[in-house]
């Protein structure tokens, strides 16, 4: 698929093609500015591709309702963590009309029941605008249980880059996979450590596939690698996990 953003002359994805099988975890990896947050525009529909299809279990997402579209795929983006409410309606958010017992367990297996219970006054606790009462880390965990909480067939991960704590830099992978587990998932990534989880990694380039195949094959390991060397100089060293705070470039 090729995609332009109205009003502007460069193609922000061109010519990209791409599958994820049922229950694999693709990586869609990039620097700022590749298309990565574009494609998961269009995998939502918010947009519809200038040339080519996005394609749900084979169909043209044009050719489905879009609150199907909506209902299948799960977004937990930087964007998108926490809303004003309670942390019980953040989560339930998920699914109207969840027993106590179901957000309970949702919280449990997203890691964040033992921060929340912590909070003055437990689920009931007012989240400020934006989440602002709570670290970014705790909003992630907020979000991926209200994730889990939908059962989405396909998930749409952002890694975190940003408002992340430093202590919880490693262990902040376990939720996500736990939520991965059985779903079709795309990854979208700066980072060598969600690559490494994935069953298939697509880099991209200014819109365009750089690097395309399974993390298996030594000459996409060997590309990619190389790849993720040049983004080091962009980002700082990507094995050291999600590096923050990060250094602004001199
Ligand atoms: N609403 C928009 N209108 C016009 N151009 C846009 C819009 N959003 C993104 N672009 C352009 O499309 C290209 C791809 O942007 P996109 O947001 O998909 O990148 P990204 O890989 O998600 O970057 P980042 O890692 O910074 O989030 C960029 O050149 C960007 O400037
Ligand atoms: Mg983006």
């Amino acid at each position: 698929m090729s995609f332009r953003y109205p009003g502007t002359s460069r193609w922000a994805l061109s010519g990209v093609s791409f599958h994820v099988g049922p229950g694999e975890t693709l990586a869609l990896v990039g620097v700022g500015g590749a298309g990565k947050s574009t494609v998961a525009k269009l995998q939502l529909r918010f947009d519809d591709p200038d040339q080519g299809t996005v394609r749900l279990d084979g169909i043209d997402l044009r050719n489905l309702f879009l609150s199907d579209v909506r209902d299948s795929v799960a977004v937990v983006l930087q964007e998108t963590l926490v809303f004003h409410g309670t942390v019980r309606d953040n989560i339930a958010y998920g699914r109207p009309g969840a027993t106590e017992a179901e957000i309970v367990a949702a919280a449990r297996a997203a890691d964040a029941h033992e921060f929340v219970q912590l909070l003055p006054e437990g689920y009931d606790t007012m989240v400020g605008q934006r989440g602002r009462t709570l670290s970014g880390g705790q909003r992630r965990r907020l979000a991926i249980a209200r994730t889990m909480i939908r059962d989405a067939p396909v998930l749409l991960l952002g890694e975190p880059t940003t408002g992340l704590d430093a202590q919880s830099g490693l262990r902040i992978m376990d939720p996500p996979r736990r939520l991965m587990t059985g779903r079709t998932t795309i990854v979208i990534s700066h980072n060598l450590l969600t690559v490494r989880d994935a069953t298939r990694i697509v880099v991209l380039d200014r819109g365009r596939v750089v690097e395309s195949g399974t993390h298996d094959d030594p000459l996409v390991r060997g590309g990619t690698y190389g790849w993720l060397h040049r983004l080091n100089a962009v980002t700082g060293p990507a094995q050291a996990g999600p590096s923050f705070p990060r250094t602004v470039p001199s």
